[in-house]
């Protein structure tokens, strides 16, 4: 089985939230008129989330892009408006600033896998108006010296925390560092409503004009359609009440599961122990990362392949999704106002092109990296080989035996 950490303990507790709203017969987050039976999922999830998170506002939506659309939106990031964003990420971090008519200005990871500060700052033009660091496969970024450059350069910071629901930078929890923040319910995800997602802020405006980009519009927590209220034109990104059920349940659950995957993780790293020709990758918080996923860093791509093949994975760079290399959607194309047209927009000059091999050290980075899924298990991100939240020690033992046999034989 494939999935996120949540998929893998969804139980009595999902079955309880859905059937409830099913024999309460309203769907809709705002209830149905003549229904009696509202239950009032999603407002539920939103307010377990603020306690979780320690954030003042958060407002549910249908998905991670549908979530970093409002962020950008609700800081009014738009046409010629750049935004510096990693190369190494899930295309929807780099898409939605596109569709956004903004344009990414893609920056080189470390080896932490997330956004390199020490290479932001040269980035920076006066068209820059946001950084949005990627807290990826679960590990923090380093969240306050990117908040130290944003600052300096007053530039907004939109945290991409859908790869690390829950996870925390010295002791406070990520999404609460920048200005807005966007989380991911779906399947590959901590937890998991199957789609879904999450915008949090704690800034009041950033709240209204976020909740109005998911909502055609409308002011937080309407009652019907408010005609005369309406201040910003939105769209329809709203989570529903089933969606709503599940991703309460799972929320519940967030603590628990994050437990288990550090749990487990420390148990197969203690197994493993030093490995030949290869280390981990560097971890921002070590108590606070997800544990989502291992990472090795071999001393060489070949020695990062021939490790790959012996057991049946491959090095990130090849992994597909997550690579700036592998985006043909984005690569050989410009950036300008009219990024989704096949033509040229004579109002706006082109602004940035994005070539193959174009971040050399990311490039260097992910040829190394081989993931080992702990919880989410994932060809996607090139953790198709490891252990999920449910494995026993003896099924870690079995793996942590067949890395080691594996990593002996280069
Ligand atoms: C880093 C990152 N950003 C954004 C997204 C988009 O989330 P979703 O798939 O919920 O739209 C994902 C999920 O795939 C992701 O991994």
């Amino acid at each position: 089985m494939a999935g996120g950490p949540g998929s893998y303990v969804l139980g009595e507790e999902e079955k309880k939230e859905l059937l409830d709203v099913i024999e309460g017969g309203a769907l809709f987050r705002y209830g149905v008129p003549g229904i009696d039976g509202f239950k009032h999922k999603v407002a539920s999830f939103e307010e377990e989330m603020k306690k979780t998170i320690g954030i003042k506002h958060v407002v549910a939506t249908s998905s991670g892009t549908g979530s970093l659309l409002c962020c950008l939106a609700a800081l009014g990031i738009g046409a010629g408006d750049e935004v510096i964003v990693p190369g190494y990420t899930f295309i929807a971090s780099i898409s939605s600033v596109i569709l956004s008519n903004a344009i990414p200005v893609l920056a080189e990871v470390d080896d932490s896998l997330t956004i390199d500060p020490k290479k932001i700052e040269e980035l920076i033009t006066p068209q820059t108006r946001a950084i949005m660091p990627v807290h990826m496969l679960g590990n923090p970024c380093d969240i306050k010296a990117i908040m130290e450059i944003a600052k300096r350069h007053r530039l907004f910071v939109i945290e991409d925390c859908c790869q690390a629901f829950g996870a925390s930078y010295q002791g406070h929890r990520l999404g609460t560092f920048g200005d807005i923040s966007a989380f991911s319910l779906h399947v590959f995800k901590t937890i998991t409503a199957g789609d879904g997602g999450a915008v949090a802020t704690n800034d009041d405006m950033l709240y209204e004009r976020a909740f109005g980009f998911h909502d055609q519009g409308h002011k937080p927590s309407r009652m019907g359609v408010e005609v005369g209220n309406r201040s910003i034109v939105g769209m329809n990104l709203r989570m529903n009440e089933l969606t709503g059920a599940v991703s309460l349940a799972q929320i519940r659950k967030l603590d628990m599961i994050l437990d288990k995957l550090r749990e487990k993780k420390t148990k197969l790293k203690n197994m493993l122990g030093v490995l030949p020709h290869a280390s981990y990758r560097k971890i921002n918080d070590v108590k606070g990362e997800c544990g989502t996923l291992l990472t090795l860093l071999f001393d060489s791509s070949e020695y990062a392949e021939k490790f790959s093949e012996a057991i049946g994975s491959k090095p990130l760079a090849y992994s597909g999704w997550h690579v700036y290399n592998n985006m043909e959607q984005v690569l050989n194309k410009v950036t300008g106002a009219k990024a989704n047209c096949p033509y040229e927009c004579p109002r706006f000059p082109v602004k940035r092109e994005y070539k193959k091999h174009m971040l050399p050290q990311t490039d260097e980075i992910v040829g190394r990296a081989v993931n080992i899924s702990i919880g989410v298990v994932d060809k996607g991100v090139g953790a198709a080989y490891g252990i999920n939240i449910n494995s026993s020690d003896e099924e870690i033992k079995q793996v942590a035996d067949k890395i080691k046999e594996a990593a002996a034989s280069l």
